[in-house]
């Protein structure tokens, strides 16, 4: 049989790798990594440092495979997007199992943060087994999501106490505004700046884009007081690295704690 190891590797410090997911490294013949648009090279060139940094063998093999693109066509579904997305994501990972990795084999896929989080490789791999045709065994090793590092390095917890904190996307933000039965949220890919466009809510905002790498930036304050700011930070960041990655935690102002 073979095994297919899901390993979070934390959100950007190599550091954030946990000791379970060094023994995991440690323990795959072949690591499938997959990466895609402006970031590519930073975020596969981090993954080659850690196999190189923590597995204490050379007998491993990296296999780079171009992830597939999600559609971005004016009028298309996101929904109806993503979920071709993962189907093309499927058929690679597909040929990966199958043609690079023998019958008692251990591959690995390296993923960002934590795969829990905004990230399908565990529902493509759940599609694979549940067509039949492809079986193997596979475990999923957590990591430092992104949104843990945001929280550490602000030094702030996500929720109050007893009170629920919602995590959402930028364009559920937009489309729906801060979510009515939180008192705190983490918004991730947002690509829109949709903290920006809120109204009617006194919040604070916590903000960090390439939390955890050497290019991080951090701030925080009133959402009034410091939201142009973010935007115009945000945007020289991102177009002087040509891309970027950001979360960011809203918190109500004046909650009781
Ligand atoms: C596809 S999701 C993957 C999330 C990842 N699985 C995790 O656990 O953090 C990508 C989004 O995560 C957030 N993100 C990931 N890494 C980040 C980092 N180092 N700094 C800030 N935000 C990050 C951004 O909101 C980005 O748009």
């Amino acid at each position: 049989m073979k095994k297919i190891l899901i390993i979070g590797i934390g959100a950007g410090d190599p550091n954030y790798l946990t000791v379970q997911a060094i023994d995991a490294l440690n323990a795959a013949d072949v690591f499938f990594v997959m990466d895609k648009g402006p970031a590519k090279d930073k975020l596969v060139a981090l993954r080659k440092e850690i196999c190189a940094r923590f597995i204490k063998h050379d007998d491993y093999r990296i296999v780079e495979a171009t992830s597939p693109e999600r559609r971005r066509d004016e009028g298309l579904d996101y929904k109806e997007a993503v979920d071709e997305l993962n189907r093309d994501k499927q058929r690679v990972f597909e040929r990966l199992i199958e043609e690079e990795l023998s019958d008692g084999q251990c591959g690995a896929f390296l993923v960002w943060g934590d795969p829990s989080l905004y990230d399908s490789t565990i529902r493509i791999l759940d599609s694979i087994l549940a067509e039949g045709r492809l079986p193997f065994d596979f475990e999923v090793i957590p990591g430092i999501s992104s949104v843990q590092a945001l929280a550490a390095k602000h030094r702030v917890p996500l929720n109050f106490i007893g009170k629920p904190v919602s995590i959402t996307t930028g364009r559920r933000l937009a489309e729906d505004g801060f979510p009515q039965d939180a008192q705190s949220a983490v918004v991730m890919l947002d690509a829109q700046n949709a903290y920006a466009q809120l109204a009617g809510e006194e919040l604070d905002i916590y903000w960090g884009a390439y939390v955890g790498t050497p290019d991080e930036i951090l701030m925080s304050g009133r959402l009034e007081d410091v939201k142009d700011e973010i935007v115009r930070v945000r945007a020289e960041a991102r177009e002087a690295n040509g891309w970027i990655m950001d979360t960011y935690l809203l918190r109500k102002r004046g909650v009781k704690d």
